[in-house]
């Protein structure tokens, strides 16, 4: 189905790639493309480049965020980083609960809501990823999944924070395999998303919040998913790492949504 309303989200997750250098260069390479932008566009970049990118990319309308944090205001937690540290440093965004972390880093969804809160707490916006094994999208429980991911790392949130969360709904077997949900389907998947919220925090607050598909998107696939209805944005991995065709997925949000 076609969809009427712009402007989209489009985010890029580095994870553990780019010097400061390499960053630096691939701002330059997309900062045309930016000023005519008007989309949302934001990139989740490796800790050691969130602040020379934050500094760069102030006058512009990248935003800069990060990829994980703990949920401890300070302490004894070696190689840790912190909310505070990543505001200090220049990010608005982080990531949160992203499959690799759950699956490499033994997250569960009592430590992202932690995590959560404190973003929440630090007026850092969380995107919260989401998103069902292979095994559950066989067994039709997407739904299932999704609503425990989404009641557990969301619990005791307040209504009121719920305006600067995003969502990101990447199904886990989807993550850089090249197998990507069909668009119609994803669409289906996000409007289920959407009820869910709008069960936990009414029609208003859910309407407010972006949900965003990642799982290998490429300049292939992402003019059928923003152009689908429920869709408000892509989350990129690997295609976000070449600036040229990030660009050109920067121009597909602006034109197909
Ligand atoms: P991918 O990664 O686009 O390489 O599949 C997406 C993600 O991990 O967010």
């Amino acid at each position: 189905m076609a969809k009427a309303t712009a402007p989209v989200y489009i985010v890029g997750n580095w994870k553990m790639n780019k010097t400061i250098e390499e960053a630096l260069n691939f701002v330059d390479t997309i900062a045309p493309t930016i000023t005519k932008a008007n989309s949302t566009v934001m990139l989740a970049v490796p800790y050691t480049a969130i602040k020379s990118l934050s500094d760069k990319t102030k006058e512009t309308k990248v935003i800069i965020g990060a990829q994980n944090m703990n949920a401890a205001t300070t302490g004894a937690f070696t190689g840790e980083v912190a909310a505070l540290m990543l505001k200090d440093a220049g990010a608005q965004f982080v990531l949160l609960g992203h499959s690799e972390r759950r699956k490499l880093f033994a997250e569960t969804n009592e430590v992202i809501n932690k995590k959560v809160k404190k973003a929440l707490e630090s007026n850092l916006q969380p995107i919260l990823c989401i998103g069902e094994e292979y095994e559950d999208h066989q067994a039709e429980k997407t739904q299932e999944v999704l609503k425990k991911q989404l009641e557990e790392c969301l619990a005791d949130i307040d209504k009121s924070a719920m305006s600067s969360l995003i969502i990101a709904y990447e199904p886990v077997w989807a993550i850089g395999t090249g197998m990507s949900l069909d668009a119609e389907a994803a669409g289906i998947v996000h409007k289920n998303i959407r009820l869910l919220l709008e069960d936990l925090y009414g029609k208003k607050q859910a309407q407010a919040i972006p949900v965003i598909y990642g799982g290998s998107v490429n300049l292939s696939n992402a003019k059928s998913f923003l152009a689908t209805e429920g869709v408000d944005g892509l989350l990129i991995g690997s295609a976000s790492l070449h600036p040229e065709t990030f660009a050109k997925i920067i121009e597909l949000g602006q034109n197909g949504a």
